[in-house]
């Protein structure tokens, strides 16, 4: 197929974004639905659903809420269920539900006083909270023998982030289940379903806003200290992130698999000196 427009087309696919009210996940879904894909937002929180399948509704895009919790399998394969109800199957899930967890962060203090079940909480958060919703959706795309996942991953998983080990711990978790997912859905399940991340490098969003910005919006120590290991000199903005997620979705990647790719302003290739 040759990379035209059509190729990189998303239009009559169903996507199923997690944390689709988030901001990164948010846009990523408002993109998709821009792009004539259909879309299911899934989150724990039915408000918030509803007002995000709203906007998309507005926008002209066919759009529909799943509340699931990521970490309850049980509610999950509902929502799957329901999914598959309305819109008979699903070809796109994009894990987008995750982030810090305050208490388990230690910017200050020494790790040794990180609660470990709030090491436990971070780490289920992102690394469970991405491996469930695959095991329920990506069964069904198994099923079908047709499929693109996308997961999140960040600058944590490669380099150490200082204050948020969990975190990172569990996005180098997330690298490692893409590659292994993508191994595993290419030899048992077909040539067609395919498993790759993105790796954000810093945008703010509602996760990090107070870790990055001070009350007046300057920047905090933390975020200028990444300015300068940033080579473009800024964060990202949440839209510069749907380029990559479209093209892993479409039939343009078709032989893209248990790729991890780096959407960072140069973050993970310069050392900082
Ligand atoms: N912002 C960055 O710079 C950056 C960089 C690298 C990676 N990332 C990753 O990008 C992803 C999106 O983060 P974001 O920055 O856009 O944060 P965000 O705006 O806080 O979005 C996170 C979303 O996850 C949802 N969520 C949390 N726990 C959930 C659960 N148990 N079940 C279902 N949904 C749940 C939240 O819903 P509720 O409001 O209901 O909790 C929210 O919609 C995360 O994986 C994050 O780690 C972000």
């Amino acid at each position: 197929m040759s990379p035209n427009g059509e190729a990189f087309s998303v239009a009559g696919k169903v996507a199923v974004v997690t944390g689709g009210y988030g901001v990164l996940g948010g846009d990523i879904a408002s993109a998709l639905a821009a792009a004539g894909a259909k879309v299911a937002i899934l989150g724990r929180r039915r408000e918030a659903l509803d007002e995000k399948t709203a906007e998309l509704r507005r926008g002209g895009g066919e759009a529909m809420s799943l509340v699931a919790d990521v970490l309850d399998e049980a509610m999950l394969r509902q929502a799957r269920d329901e999914l598959q109800s309305a819109w008979g199957h699903v070809d796109i899930l994009i894990n987008a539900a995750g982030g810090n967890v305050a208490r388990a962060r230690n910017d200050t203090t020494s790790i040794f006083s990180v609660p470990l079940n709030a090491f436990d909480e971070v780490l289920r958060l992102n690394l469970h909270g991405t491996v469930v919703p695959t095991f329920v959706f990506g069964e069904a795309m198994a099923a079908r023998g047709t499929g693109s996942i996308v997961n999140i991953s960040s600058m944590a998983a490669t380099q150490a982030l200082s204050g948020v080990l969990g975190y990172s711990v569990a996005k180098a978790g997330i690298d490692n289940f893409t590659r292994w997912m993508a191994v595993e859905m290419a030899r048992k399940h077909g040539g067609r379903i395919r498993v790759n991340a993105i790796a954000p490098g810093f945008f703010v969003t509602h996760q990090n806003r107070a870790v990055l910005l001070q009350a007046d919006g300057s920047p905090t120590v933390r975020a200028q200290t990444i300015m300068a290991k940033t080579p473009m000199g800024r964060f990202g903005n949440p839209d510069e992130i749907m380029g990559a997620v479209q093209w892993l979705c479409s039939d343009s990647a078709s032989f893209v698999t248990g790729a991890v790719i780096p959407i960072d302003g140069g973050f993970s290739a310069f050392s900082g000196v």
